[in-house]
């Protein structure tokens, strides 16, 4: 039996399954190659039509290779290759890209690569990685996040990016890029990462002496607060830090960062609150910060004993089936996970459908059927 869950589980995730297949099947014969972000007015537009550098354009492509992967249907792979070659256009545009290349071409071009071996899309993985690789400061010893004046801010959101690093240093024989990767993963341990298992966003050095300056508020409620979609990038980034180095001291911080978001959840039947350190009222949640954590969950759990498992695994199970309560299966309807939030401070984007949740809703339920392949 998959991670070793009872019958009864087992069904509820078949038919989960064939919800998935149905509604992701109908989505990618309506919508093709398109980039969606935030559905408006109950129909997906295209993102990459607006901005085709916005960080979230690759997660669509993502879920559709996942689907491939998974029920090897052309449909999801000839749709999946329409927004690969779209980006294109991004690559030469780089001046506008950021750290996020990763959740962009991981998604698209290097899983492309992994699954039919496209030799085109493995160039374009090679060329994103020396993008981000070619942010990395060696006076502060990370992984610049944004453009513009903030030369000095790196975040936990970069932990995710860094498998592309790690996939691009095999590929080329090249360990300074995963030794970038490193020294990116040892600069969130120390400065990040709180000793307490709870993650700043951010962090800001000086870019010219790399000399610690302060944890800057982020996408949660202030600077010292807990955003919760950064909890669940501490909790998968460094469970994948471990999986590429297998080194015990990202294992442990994957640990100490599942435990204190398994607490807080438990006081809110599995539901994130978009920042676990707010004000009780206004109460705002991220069912994205719940399904990225369960997928992070398990990759956790292969990584454990055997008796150590169950937690992670049946803690997964419970963010699932949380998030689950927000779904929309009908497959005429855009989007799937209600209840996403991009950040606290912009209403725009709070407790909506965003397509990053639609991503790790996808990745956790065919994981859970063994049906995923890693995108990272
Ligand atoms: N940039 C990553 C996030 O909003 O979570």
């Amino acid at each position: 039996m998959p991670y070793g869950i009872d019958n009864e589980t087992e069904e509820w995730l078949k038919g989960l399954e064939k919800k998935l297949y149905a509604k992701l099947k109908a989505q990618c014969l309506r919508l093709g190659s398109i980039m969606p972000y935030v559905p408006e007015h109950g129909c997906y537009y295209d993102m990459g039509a607006r901005e085709l550098t916005a960080w979230t354009n690759g997660f669509y492509a993502g879920m559709l290779w996942q689907m491939y992967h998974a029920f090897k249907e052309e449909e999801f792979r000839r749709a999946a290759e329409g927004i690969e070659e779209r980006l294109d256009a991004a690559l030469e545009e780089f001046v506008k890209l950021d750290h996020d290349v990763g959740f962009l071409w991981l998604h698209t071009a290097v899983a492309d690569w992994r699954l039919t071996g496209n030799e085109t899309s493995r160039k374009r993985g090679l060329h994103a990685a020396g993008i981000l690789a070619g942010r990395y400061n060696p006076a502060g010893h990370y992984i610049r996040a944004w453009n513009g004046v903030r030369q000095g801010v790196a975040n936990v959101d970069c932990l995710m990016n860094l498998p592309l690093l790690y996939w691009a240093a095999q590929e080329n024989e090249s360990p300074a890029w995963k030794q970038i990767a490193i020294e990116h993963t040892e600069m969130a341990l120390r400065y990040i990462l709180r000793p307490d298992g709870s993650s700043n966003h951010m962090v800001d050095f000086d870019p010219e002496t790399g000399e610690y300056k302060d944890n800057p508020g982020g996408q949660g409620y202030e600077s010292g607060s807990s955003w919760s979609r950064g909890q669940s990038w501490a909790i998968y980034g460094m469970a994948l830090a471990y999986r590429y180095t297998k080194n015990q001291a990202y294992l442990d911080a994957a640990k100490r960062s599942a435990h204190y978001f398994m607490a807080n959840v438990s006081l809110n039947d599995y539901i994130p609150l978009l920042d676990f350190r707010a004000p009780k009222e206004p109460v705002y949640i991220d069912t994205t910060a719940g399904a990225c954590a369960a997928c992070g969950l398990l990759e956790l759990s292969e990584h454990v004993g055997e008796y150590e498992k169950p937690l992670y695994v049946q803690s997964a199970l419970r963010c699932l089936k949380a998030v689950q309560a927000f779904c929309e299966w009908d497959p005429d309807k855009d989007s799937i996970l209600d209840g996403g939030s991009a950040r606290y401070d912009r209403a725009s984007d709070r407790q909506v459908p965003i397509i990053y949740g639609d991503y790790f809703l996808t990745e956790a339920i065919l994981r859970f059927r063994e049906k995923a392949f890693l995108i990272w």
